[in-house]
């Protein structure tokens, strides 16, 4: 069964101001509004990407409705759970661009869906914003090598990412022995990788294990105890924060006492629970701190702690400044217009956002620093900022 939440943002102040219609929406249905569909796993198995996303998000678009909305109009998002299924994307999005006439897409966080996302929109030829996928493919087409017309994202990639951290490894942590379990079920994950291990070779370093897993597995003890008997100084990760919680407990209750490294993938509120002591002193790449003093940050976190009672990881504050890249595009666009709002977001340059000063380069990705934050009693600290 799939849910449905529709969210009319300022609903009152719409309907009053401008009677606008609840059903339809796009430009041609209420004239006084402008639809964004919103696609994210808000329930299953990575259910905190799609909840902390579309928080994330809400807190922009609110921001944009009180400030008059997008071309004099409001903004309204329907927002759609894929059930942290790739193969429930494609009806989803399908449903948002004709049923809902969205004007453009936002989604998703695992790379994997946002490519089954991107398929759809960009056979609609409607411009899709991720707000945290990082595998290559996502905007570039893999058997082509050409850049997806339509589709966009805020965030870095991850032939950085793993770069990143295989430095970090290699050069801060001064480790030369490395172990790796990572999701076989994720282009994400074989991905991030394939990149870490590329760079941690070049310089000089050795990977003495690499086990896999399947997203969503409870039982990790087999690729544990291997890991063990090869003896690594750390234990490279590049997972979802679900299974990486898990794994974390399970290592230490096998006696396995490395640290752990991983990738942005972790970065959810949901990793502490799960998690627990044993993910404490935990390094991994993010795509912003909420100790950042700029205001731009600490407004957001003001707003989202207030509202949400909870301080908000990297990967809402990508939801927040994707919405907000997507409206600014629209409002330079000067209309609706599918292919005057991709002009527009390839044209994005230094837009000041929770995540940093992000531009659109020519293959649709945003070219920004990376964050390396611990794990530390519960919550995510700043450790150093990494340029690209
Ligand atoms: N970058 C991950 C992917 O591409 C998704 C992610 C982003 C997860 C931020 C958590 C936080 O699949």
């Amino acid at each position: 069964m799939r849910t449905t939440l529709v969210r009319v943002l300022l609903a009152g102040l719409c309907v009053a101001a401008i009677g606008c219609s609840k059903k339809g929406g796009g430009e041609g249905a209420g004239a006084g509004e402008i639809v964004i569909g919103e696609y994210g796993s808000l329930s299953g198995e990575n259910a905190a990407f799609g909840t902390s996303s579309a928080n994330g998000a809400a807190i922009a678009f609110d921001e944009i409705n009180a400030a008059g909305g997008v071309l004099g109009k409001k903004v309204r998002v329907v927002t759609e759970d894929n059930q942290s299924k790739t193969e429930q994307v494609t009806t989803i999005v399908k449903k948002l661009i004709n049923q809902d006439k969205a004007v453009a897409i936002l989604g998703e966080v695992a790379s994997s869906r946002s490519m089954a996302g991107s398929a759809v929109c960009e056979e609609a030829q409607i411009p899709m914003v991720s707000p945290s996928s990082t595998n290559q493919y996502v905007t570039v087409d893999k058997r082509t090598g050409l850049v997806k017309p339509y589709t966009f994202r805020v965030c870095f990639i991850d032939p950085f990412q793993g770069t990143v951290m295989a430095r970090f490894a290699h050069g801060n942590q001064k480790y030369t022995k490395v172990a790796i379990l990572y999701d076989v079920k994720q282009d994400y994950s074989t991905g991030l990788k394939q990149y870490f291990e590329e760079e941690f070779k070049k310089l000089g370093g050795e990977i003495v294990a690499t086990e896999s897993y399947t997203g969503g597995d409870t039982d990790f003890r087999a690729q544990l105890t291997s890991i063990k008997n090869a003896n690594s100084a750390a234990i490279f990760i590049p997972g979802y924060y679900n299974d990486a919680g898990n794994i974390a407990r399970q290592a230490r209750s096998l006696g396995l006492t490395q640290q752990f490294l991983g990738g942005d993938g972790w970065s959810d509120p949901g990793l502490f629970p799960l998690g627990g002591d044993a993910i404490e002193g935990t390094c991994i790449s993010d795509h912003y701190s909420a100790e950042n003093p700029d205001p731009v940050v600490q407004n957001f976190v003001t707003q989202y702690k207030q509202r949400f009672n909870q301080v908000p990881s990297g990967l809402s504050a990508c939801a927040y400044d994707a919405a907000k890249i997507l409206c600014d595009a629209i409002q330079r666009a000067g209309s609706t217009q599918p292919n005057a709002i991709a002009s527009a977001l390839a044209a994005t340059q230094n837009f000041k956002g929770a995540t940093g000063n992000i531009s659109i380069n020519e293959l649709h990705n945003a070219v920004k620093p990376i964050t390396v934050v611990t794990c530390a009693n519960g919550a995510f600290k700043y450790v150093t900022t990494i340029n690209p």
